[in-house]
């Protein structure tokens, strides 16, 4: 790729699942405001299921740049990411890159832009497992150091910034662009057709999402989650869209012969949130469905030693559980019924909104120091 010259772009880079949530309402809302921006598209997750029918269902443009680096050992994906994102930043020279959450196309994002010499963004900054075990915890923490914008979704994201030396200037406390997507799709969600098309029967059921490392690469741990999911399923059907990572695990353990458990392909962002809407109750490992179960009023039982997101525990229906304490957890969501949605401060569907004015206020002062 040769050098292009002329003015220089905002360029976002996404390659996940979750990234494509947490991004389209950031350009979209850029878009509006007349900002020249591209996208690049680092190929992490390449199947339709993970990511073509999110561009489609979120209305994103389709990417500038797709550097199709696929799958592989946490070195070897990190390594295509930095060289292909090298080479893609070098021909778009970028006014500023944006990257999102916490994913291996994260932390190559921010490397390659520091060592470039590009100022850069990060959209969700600040969460923290304090768990360093994770790869999540270690890319977002390199992606917040090297940022020159950390934008927050909490108030808590702020206070560990703070904690951890960055300047006050450089955080925004600007709200959760992913709420903005689920506000967005909210009125076309269907609960009862996603519930047919899964397979359900009528009546309550929950959704379950697992594809956490530390959930799916230890044997033991793994055992026991599907036991706690047998235990629950016999109380209430529950519907699992499994992730490709840890499927092979989940059925060496058992998963597949699980009475009342319904295992589906990974389903698009409006079926899922369709189901998800409609549902008892939440049984994950997942960041987003954290948060998503959290406006959506959805009683959440995370099966993680830990959260990033203690916001949906303290403002929202989220509660850590052990994989023993499964099914005694859906019993007593079950007897407790629906809470009442509970909305995080600034969740409120205008993040993305947020982002771009102080994107463009940026841009502005960067402008007229460089013409003065
Ligand atoms: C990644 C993120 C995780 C995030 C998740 C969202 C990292 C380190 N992890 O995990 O934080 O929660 O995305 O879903 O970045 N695969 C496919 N099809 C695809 C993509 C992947 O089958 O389109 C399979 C491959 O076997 C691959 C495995 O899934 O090896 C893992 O993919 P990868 O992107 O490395 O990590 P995720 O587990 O998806
Ligand atoms: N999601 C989806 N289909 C599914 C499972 C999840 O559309 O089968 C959406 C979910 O609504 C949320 C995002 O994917 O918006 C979360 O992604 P994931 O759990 O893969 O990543 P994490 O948030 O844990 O990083």
């Amino acid at each position: 790729m040769t050098a292009t010259p002329g003015p220089r772009p905002l360029v976002h880079v996404v390659g996940a699942r979750p990234n494509f949530v947490k991004a389209a309402p950031v350009i979209r809302a850029l878009a509006a405001a007349g900002v020249d921006q591209r996208v690049i598209h680092t190929g992490q997750h390449y199947d339709e299921a993970l990511s073509g029918v999110f561009f489609a269902e979120l209305e994103l443009p389709a990417p500038d740049l797709n550097l199709g680096v696929g799958s592989g050992s946490h070195a070897r994906q990190t390594a295509a990411l930095l060289v292909a994102l090298e080479e893609a930043f070098e021909a778009l020279r970028p006014a500023l890159v944006i990257d999102y959450g916490d994913v291996n196309s994260t932390l190559a994002a921010a490397l390659v832009a520091a060592k470039l010499h590009l100022p850069q963004a990060h959209v969700e900054a600040g969460l923290r497992s304090f768990d360093m075990s994770m790869p999540e915890e270690v890319n977002r923490r390199v992606a917040d150091a090297l940022a020159d914008l950390c934008f927050a979704t909490s108030a808590d994201a702020v206070d560990n910034l703070r904690r951890e030396g960055v300047p006050a200037e450089r955080i925004h406390l600007v709200g959760n662009s992913m709420i903005d997507s689920l506000e967005v799709v909210r009125p076309r969600l269907d609960p009862a057709g996603a519930r047919a098309a899964a397979g359900l029967p009528d009546g309550v059921y929950g959704v379950v999402t697992l594809h956490r490392p530390g959930n799916v690469d230890e044997p033991e741990r793994t055992r026991a989650l599907v036991d706690g999911l047998a235990g629950s399923a016999a109380r209430v059907p529950l519907v699992f869209p499994v992730h490709p990572r840890g499927r092979a695990a989940l059925e060496a353990a058992g998963l597949a012969g699980v009475p009342g458990l319904h295992l589906v392909e990974p389903l698009g962002y409006l079926a899922f949130l369709s189901l998800l809407a409609g549902a008892a109750l939440a049984i994950t490992d997942s960041g987003g469905v954290q948060e998503e179960t959290t406006i959506l009023g959805v009683p959440c039982l995370t099966v993680r030693p830990n959260t990033e997101r203690p916001v949906t525990i303290t403002h929202g229906t989220n509660r850590l559980v052990e994989p023993g304490e499964l099914a005694s957890a859906v019993e007593a969501a079950l007897v407790a019924g629906q809470p009442a949605p509970m909305r995080p401060p600034l969740w409120d569907g205008h993040a993305g909104e947020r982002i771009t004015a102080v994107l463009v206020a940026w841009l502005r002062d960067r402008e007229a120091a460089s013409a003065s």
